[in-house]
């Protein structure tokens, strides 16, 4: 049962007022901690912001918070949930609440904050770790898969000052054979990634973005991704490394002349068409190792999305384009706009929609990749809850930063865990994208 619910204002990686909640149950306290995009889409469930602009430039979340403390604490209590059996009835129960379509009235930081202390509330109440509490919440019973790390090392796009358009681009160790290993591999390549930078744009040019990937003066696609390349190799690890890229297109999507602008943070005008960026990204899949491509085309630009999946040989990730919403996920599909979830869990606002995302994709014969968000905290919930839904891969930015290693430490820990406890797992490899299905 639920004795308290306590919810208050505590700060981000970026330096951002968050939702902190804290609940008790007769187990002990648990607590969460919710993120907060940049490159949000129009279709993402609501944060609510005070829009108080003598605190926190407007960003203040302090109406969040009451909201926890005032309304949803209160009422949850009153309904005696128990949190080890009914997390999809306590998050169904806060959605009726709010009453709106995008949880703006209450917020979707103030729902989803209860939503995860009440996950790790109902593992403890069972006296079992999060994963395997998650994996029941989800009706999963095949083995837990630790994912590939797919290490965002250059930032771009709105989370650098950088003059790149493109947002991330990531390596991802799919030739590990382990977590620890598919982390010292990254870390690796991260640190030969420094010096090469280093040398060639000299000492200034090695501060880093709101990933913790670095941002050199680099422009180009293909600039950045040759860094990559270099990297791999003077780390040692080529051919076993391969690439992921989210431009975060929406960001640079012109929607009046339906153009993409890689100008856009030189104030130059460097206007591609839909068929343009088609051309680019064949250009950057036949020379690069490239394995993901993630929002390729802006949230609403269907037909260019229609088009190029239907002769992309990778994965194609829908960001913005999904929203981690199931009507999204739906009118993709019935589209076939692209074949991948990104699953975040602030973008739909609670762990229940978030695992019914998931396993919606999964029946529509997608692949799913769960996700941090650019503003991140050092809760580390999206770890375990990757493990639970065998999803194969996940980002969290790169291996620097405490926000972003809080998941990759929580990754490992995991897979000793499993280890010591002699439960059956595996890691995802290069099978990552259909590692839920064994
Ligand atoms: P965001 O970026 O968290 O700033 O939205 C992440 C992404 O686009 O994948
Ligand atoms: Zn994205």
């Amino acid at each position: 049962l639920i004795q308290s619910v306590s919810a208050a204002e505590r700060l981000d990686s970026r330096g951002k007022p968050t939702v902190q909640v804290t609940l008790t149950t007769e187990k002990g306290r648990f607590s969460s901690l919710v993120p907060s995009g940049a490159s949000k889409g129009d279709y993402e469930a609501i944060e609510l912001r005070d829009g108080d602009n003598s605190r926190y430039h407007g960003q203040g979340v302090t109406n969040a918070v009451k909201n926890v403390i005032d309304t949803l604490g209160p009422k949850l209590i009153a309904k005696k949930f128990c949190v080890g059996t009914q997390q999809r009835e306590i998050d169904d129960f806060m959605c009726e609440l709010d009453g709106s379509d995008d949880k703006s009235a209450l917020g979707a930081n103030a729902i989803l904050g209860i939503s995860m202390a009440v996950a790790r509330a109902g593992a403890a109440a069972k006296g079992v770790p999060l994963y395997e509490h998650l994996a029941q919440v989800a009706d999963r019973n095949s083995p837990y898969v630790l994912p590939v790390p797919f290490f965002n090392v250059l930032n771009g796009g709105v989370h650098s000052g950088n003059p790149m358009a493109f947002q991330e681009m990531m390596v991802a160790p799919v030739g590990a054979t382990s977590m620890k290993e598919a982390v010292r591999w990254g870390s690796e390549t991260y640190q030969s990634l420094k010096s090469i930078i280093t040398s060639k744009f000299g000492k200034s040019a090695i501060g880093i973005g709101d990933e913790g990937g670095f941002a050199p003066p680099t422009s180009e696609p293909h600039e950045a991704l040759d860094l990559l390349i270099a990297a791999i190799k003077d780390a040692g690890h080529e051919g076993k490394i391969k690439i992921g890229v989210d431009p975060a297109s929406q960001e640079f999507y012109e929607e009046k002349s339906g153009t993409y602008n890689l100008g856009m943070k030189w104030d130059t005008a460097k206007s591609l068409s839909k068929e343009e960026m088609r051309t680019l990204y064949h250009k950057l899949l036949d020379k690069y190792p490239i394995v993901l491509l993630e929002d390729p085309f802006g949230q609403d630009d269907w037909e260019a999305w229609t088009a190029f999946n239907e002769e992309c040989p990778v994965e194609l990730v829908g960001d913005d384009l999904l929203a981690t919403n199931i009507r999204r996920i739906e009118e993709a599909h019935e589209k076939k706009a692209c074949n991948a979830l990104l699953l975040k869990i602030n973008q739909i606002g609670s762990i229940t929609e978030s695992i019914d995302a998931a396993k919606r994709a999964y029946e529509l014969g997608w692949s799913v990749f769960v996700s941090h968000r650019s503003g991140e905290t050092t809760d580390d919930f999206i770890a375990d809850l990757t493990v639970a839904l065998a999803t194969g891969h996940l980002k969290s930015g790169s291996p620097c930063r405490g926000e972003r290693v809080a998941k990759y430490n929580r990754l490992m820990d995991i897979e000793d865990e499993l280890e010591a406890r002699n439960i059956p797992n595996k890691f995802a490899g290069v099978g990552f994208r259909t590692a839920h299905q064994a």
